[in-house]
């Protein structure tokens, strides 16, 4: 099955006929709880098993979709345009081809996060999302919340889950086409749940997660246990939410995003995302805790940490990290 095909069927016989001349659409970044490392199928960016994240709320991604007067996609990054061969713009045009009107139809993309760039936050997850919303408005389509998150899913895997708010999870799905493979709101809601950043290296990781997990998955003897350990999680992290267990909901969240760390260290050749930097902030975040504070961290395919804590924590988490980035999800 290609996306091409996926999208058609995902249409059924919509056209991809511009309604107006431009259209513009917001999605929120997401940091997962439960991580998704792997794939079943590559080009769907179907996921070897279920994760679970926040969405960021204002921390996010505007896009703005319009016809070119060119004769190839021109797309612009926070007001710069990006020169073709970017990873951005060349994903961004691929994921444009599935639904280009005619070969010679070039898209203006604009897109403006509001996600600090440099803080270590997915931009790609938003990117993705706010751009299925966008082609949604741009051509007409009225597709539902789960259509777009499939849609979503085929610019980059963790977009499925930046269609909605607050908790989510992504099923993985079982079918070929993936057509059960989307994201879903959870009804808990947290405002006092808080998301840190800390900033710790603002250059782009030398591996994305796109190459790292496919090396995990190619080369990681213990890779087989994965999916039963992200059950157990799951399992685990759904009753804490619905128990408003922070204690728990930290630990095995930080535990989970420590084993996803270990397939990573285990593949070959080895991936180290953590610098110095990061494990002294991991460090901190554990003494932290021995004194009484309830902080954990999970991080992702690179070297920053963001860290988990509740409103009541914020003053003393700011006082073991004075330059940490505060998010918080539920409040508007
Ligand atoms: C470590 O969604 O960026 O952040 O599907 O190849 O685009 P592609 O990968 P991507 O991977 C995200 C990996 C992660 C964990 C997560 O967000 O669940």
């Amino acid at each position: 099955m290609t996306p091409r095909q996926v999208v058609e069927r995902l249409l059924a016989g919509r056209p991809c006929t511009p309604r107006g001349t431009a259209a513009a659409a917001y999605a929120p970044a997401n940091i997962a709880l439960i991580k998704y490392w792997g794939k079943r199928d590559e080009a769907l960016n179907l996921p070897v098993t279920n994760s679970l994240s926040v969405s960021l709320g204002p921390l996010g991604s505007h896009v703005e979709l319009a016809r070119a007067d060119a004769s190839a996609d021109r797309v612009w990054l926070n007001g710069g345009e990006l020169a073709p061969d970017t990873s951005f713009a060349r994903r961004a045009s691929a994921w444009l081809d599935l639904v280009r009107p005619a070969p010679d139809f070039a898209f203006a993309l604009h897109a403006r996060n509001t996600v600090p760039t440099a803080a270590g936050f997915a931009s790609s997850a938003s990117g993705f999302a706010a751009l299925a919303k966008a082609a949604d408005a741009f051509f007409g389509w009225r597709l539902c919340t789960r259509q777009l998150s499939i849609l979503a899913r085929l610019g980059s895997g963790s977009a499925a889950r930046s269609l909605e708010d607050g908790f989510v999870q992504w099923q993985a799905g079982t079918a070929e086409d993936g057509m059960d493979s989307f994201a879903v709101r959870l009804e808990e809601e947290w405002p006092a749940f808080r998301v840190g950043a800390l900033v710790l290296c603002a250059t782009e990781k030398p591996i994305g997660s796109r190459d790292g997990m496919r090396r995990s998955v190619e080369t990681c003897g213990f890779y087989r246990e994965w999916p039963g350990r992200v059950e157990m999680d799951l399992t685990a992290l759904r009753a804490a939410l619905f128990r408003r267990d922070m204690a728990v909901l930290g630990t095995v969240a930080e535990g989970n995003a420590l084993a996803m760390h270990a397939l990573m260290l285990a593949a070959r050749p080895p991936l180290v995302y953590a610098l110095p930097e990061t494990v002294a902030a991991i460090r901190r975040v554990w003494a932290a805790r021995e004194a009484g504070i309830g902080v954990w961290f999970t991080m992702d395919a690179g070297p920053n940490v963001k860290l988990l804590f509740l409103a009541e924590e914020e003053e003393r988490v700011r006082g073991v990290f004075p330059d940490v980035d505060v998010v918080a999800p539920f409040v508007r």
